[in-house]
């Protein structure tokens, strides 16, 4: 799906930990991006009709010998070119200049001070603060490039070639270390790159709108809704581009939180206006669930029960050509990404394999969108609020929270204590500050004391991590009085816990969720 307007940025992709930053830095600015591997084909390059090209940074050196090179012509195609880091160290080594490997890492902060004011670095400040993390260095410059800024330890920390329109940081501006790293790619992508900054959520949904109508015609599309904000845009969009032909379903698989699936019903009945089909098969997963208690064992049942279902009430429809999903672009390049670092982890997605299983094209409007960008469409689609900013919840739902075995009675004891974390969260302003909080139920039990009674009973961890996408995480740093405050609620309104813990592990090499 191309919807990108005028503006286009290119990425390509040299293994850096932070390329997903660079585009996402690049979306703040309004400006359409999108990131490739590093060795697509120039035809490709060009299809995309790019405004500037980014070469990222990268774990090599340019002389290992599996060493990730672009097709050397990038340099010729008169686009704006710049390179972070490895990527100017990839432009030294193809213009020759000279690359060395530096006697000492550099990896922190360094002052950067600036030589030439213009293009790249205007309205910087002289001497600003930038992030470094480098191995090898740039010792001699290529022909027709001048310095612009250096550092104590980098006497080539930015240069240029202008007339060519070739770019080169040794820092890396995309980092929030950086302080003022956003004028610098603001500075390239409007400056050096021509760009208008016409990328907004209005322009996104009016494109998108256009090219769904055109694609799905006269046909008809469903949609599984699992009351996250993913699938409740995604439907939205497509319902904005075909009303009627769109039927949203919406399963109802019992492993919801407490009021969850009422509150879904009453949202969406509202929002899509009679085409939705709400089925509840709590029954079926938990029949279903019996006696199982290995993780990837649950995972695999819902997903099969979950299809399952959704088939049948597919079927009911007639002329159904087209699933519609919730991808955003953080799965599509962890799929495409070389090391695939979660994809094997856990079996992610409830409904991988529908579509082929059912025959049915896919639309995937949300595709080349981040988290927050989706955000910003469902707000302009009128979507409420509360499905907007609510945390995202696992396909299986709570039985990947419930370690052991699923029980009715453990699913209401978890959605008790979980509504009370939740509930603090809100009341003292943390909910919209952590990317996801939620309780798990442990399979164990503890000795405690309650009046003057012993207690034999159930211990619950909760979980707080703040995250921009969900790959990576660190936990939340909760203030010790609310920690307090809800272990203290929960064992004293919640009959069969006694004892609370915190998890204060980060992601890696943890995952966000306990199974
Ligand atoms: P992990 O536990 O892998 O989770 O660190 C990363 C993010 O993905 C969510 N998650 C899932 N989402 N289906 C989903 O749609 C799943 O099976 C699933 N498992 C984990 C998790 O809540 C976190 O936001």
């Amino acid at each position: 799906m191309k919807t990108h307007p005028e503006d286009f940025i290119l990425i390509l992709d040299f293994g850096s930990q932070y390329t997903q930053l660079i585009a996402r830095r690049i979306r703040e600015l309004g400006v359409y991006c999108e990131i490739k591997p590093f060795n697509i084909a120039i035809e490709e390059i060009l299809t995309y009709r790019p405004q500037g090209i980014i070469l990222s940074g990268g774990p090599s050196s340019v002389y290992d010998s599996d060493a990730p090179l672009p097709d050397p012509k990038i340099l010729e195609l008169n686009i704006p070119l710049l390179g972070i880091c490895y990527g100017l160290q990839l432009l030294a080594h193809f213009l020759g200049g000279k690359v060395e490997s530096a006697a000492r890492r550099e990896y922190g902060l360094a002052q950067l001070k600036i030589d030439q004011n213009e293009d790249l670095l205007k309205n910087v400040s002289q001497l600003t603060q930038v992030w470094m993390s480098h191995g090898d260095a740039l010792h001699a410059l290529p022909a027709g490039f001048q310095v612009l800024a250096e550092t104590a330890n980098s006497k080539f920390a930015a240069v240029a070639n202008r007339e060519r329109k070739l770019y080169g940081v040794q820092f890396h501006p995309e980092v929030a270390h950086t302080v003022e790293g956003k004028t610098i790619l603001r500075n390239f992508a409007f400056e050096i790159c021509g760009c208008k900054g016409t990328w907004t959520p209005e322009s996104f949904v009016a494109a998108t709108v256009a090219e769904i109508k055109e694609k799905v015609g006269k046909a008809h599309a469903i949609c599984a809704l699992s009351g996250g904000v993913d699938s409740a845009v995604a439907a939205a969009l497509v319902q904005r581009a075909i009303g009627g032909q769109l039927t949203c379903v919406f399963v109802d698989t019992g492993l919801l939180r407490k009021g969850e699936a009422q509150s879904v019903k009453d949202t969406f009945d509202n929002y899509f206006q009679g085409n939705l089909v709400v089925v509840d098969a709590a029954r079926l997963f938990l029949k279903r669930l019996s006696g199982v208690t290995h993780p990837e064992e649950k995972r695999k049942i819902i997903g099969n029960t979950f299809i399952e279902v959704f088939e049948k009430e597919a079927e009911k429809i007639s002329g159904v050509e087209y699933l519609v999903q919730g991808t955003l672009y953080p799965d599509v390049i962890e799929s495409v990404s070389t090391q695939g670092p979660s994809a094997t982890i856990k079996t992610h997605h409830n409904v991988g394999g529908l579509p082929e299983r059912m025959n049915l094209k896919l639309i995937e409007p949300l595709r080349e969108l981040f988290k927050d960008e989706v955000r910003r469409v469902g707000q302009q689609l009128g979507i409420p609020d509360k499905i907007l900013r609510r945390h995202p919840f696992p396909g299986p739902g709570l039985a990947v929270r419930i370690l052991g075995e699923v029980t009715e009675e453990r699913l209401n004891l978890l959605r008790e204590v979980d509504w009370i974390f939740i509930e603090e969260l809100r009341r003292r302003g943390w909910y919209d500050q952590v990317w996801q909080a939620f309780a798990v139920l442990l399979p164990v039990k503890t000795v405690g004391v309650m009046g003057d009674q012993r207690t034999y009973e159930n211990v619950v961890g909760l979980r707080a991590v703040t995250s921009l996408d969900g790959m990576t995480a660190d936990w939340a740093r909760l203030p010790y009085d609310l920690l307090g405050a809800i272990s203290n609620r929960i064992i004293n309104e919640v009959r069969g816990v006694n004892r609370v813990v915190y998890d204060v592990s980060s992601k890696p090499p943890s995952t966000i969720e306990w199974e």
